[in-house]
């Protein structure tokens, strides 16, 4: 049997997103985007917005937010946690169903952002160019974007043992997450990470099991240096992580909207 895409409404990645996200050792990408957005109040639009994690952290800073995303699943449970927010923080946020290539809201933010990866699902050097488009044309004019991206060095390091638990339930069933299989194909800058998801229960029982293709495609600075001017964006800097340093197993690309 196939394994299922990522993200997708029958497997557990969706349910497990924050399980994933909350192990990854970068930090520091909130305060990074509310200094790109400007002060409190300020707006943001989030293409690939997933669960909400960034979402709720600027709505509550008090930001507001428009958050996409193309997976169902992600954006269900989006809403779900939305839903328990304090009214005050809540009505900050709105939620959409959408592809970030072809997204037209007919509005403009002070911020736009795609945050942890969410660009490198785009298959082909068209999709992302459509997606810059989408950008900048929801950017007011001096307005800052983001993009942040998996660097290089993270798509080509060797499987280790990786594994991950969490808690599933109060009742104390768990979730393991394994990493099975890794490759990344350099002739077409495509990275693929086979992901095993298993439900125990407090017994020790295996009560559901998903096997799961997590799919990245790398994009060259050139060709996105290109694609943004074309669109009115200037690729201002790239950083490799939100704290600033020089190196590290990110890349963060900033651009500005001219008028
Ligand atoms: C790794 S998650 C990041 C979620 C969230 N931004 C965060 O930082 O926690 C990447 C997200 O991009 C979404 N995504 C992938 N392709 C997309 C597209 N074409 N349009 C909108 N969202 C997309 C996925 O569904 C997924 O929720």
């Amino acid at each position: 049997m196939a394994n299922l895409n990522y993200y997708h409404e029958s497997g557990l990645s969706a349910a497990f997103y924050d399980v994933v996200s909350n192990a990854y050792p970068f930090r520091g990408d909130i305060d990074f985007y509310a200094a790109l957005a400007g002060p409190a109040g300020a707006s943001v639009l989030e293409l690939g917005c997933g669960t909400g994690r960034i979402v709720i952290a600027l709505a509550e800073r008090g930001y507001g937010v428009f958050g996409v995303d193309l997976a169902p699943a992600m954006i269900q449970r989006a809403a779900m946690k939305c839903e328990r927010l304090p009214p005050e923080v809540g009505r900050r946020i709105a939620l959409m169903q959408g592809d970030m290539t072809r997204v037209a809201l007919d509005r403009r933010f002070d911020a736009v952002i795609i945050p942890f990866y969410g660009y490198a699902h785009l298959a082909d050097p068209a999709a992302r160019a459509r997606a810059l488009a989408v950008v900048a044309e929801h950017l007011r004019p001096g307005g800052q974007a983001a993009i942040h991206l998996p660097a290089p060095a993270m798509l080509r390091r060797p499987l280790g043992d990786e594994e991950l638990s969490g808690p599933y339930n109060a009742a104390g069933d768990q979730v393991r997450i394994r990493v099975v299989e890794r490759t990344f194909d350099e002739a077409t800058s495509r990275f693929r990470q086979v992901m095993d998801y298993t439900l125990i229960d407090a017994a020790g029982t295996v009560t559901r099991q998903s096997r799961e293709d997590l799919v990245y495609h790398a994009a060259g600075r050139d060709e996105i240096a290109g694609s943004a001017d074309r669109c009115g964006l200037t690729l201002s800097r790239t950083l490799a992580d939100f704290d600033g340093s020089e190196t590290g197993r990110e890349i963060i690309h900033v651009f500005t909207r001219r008028d």
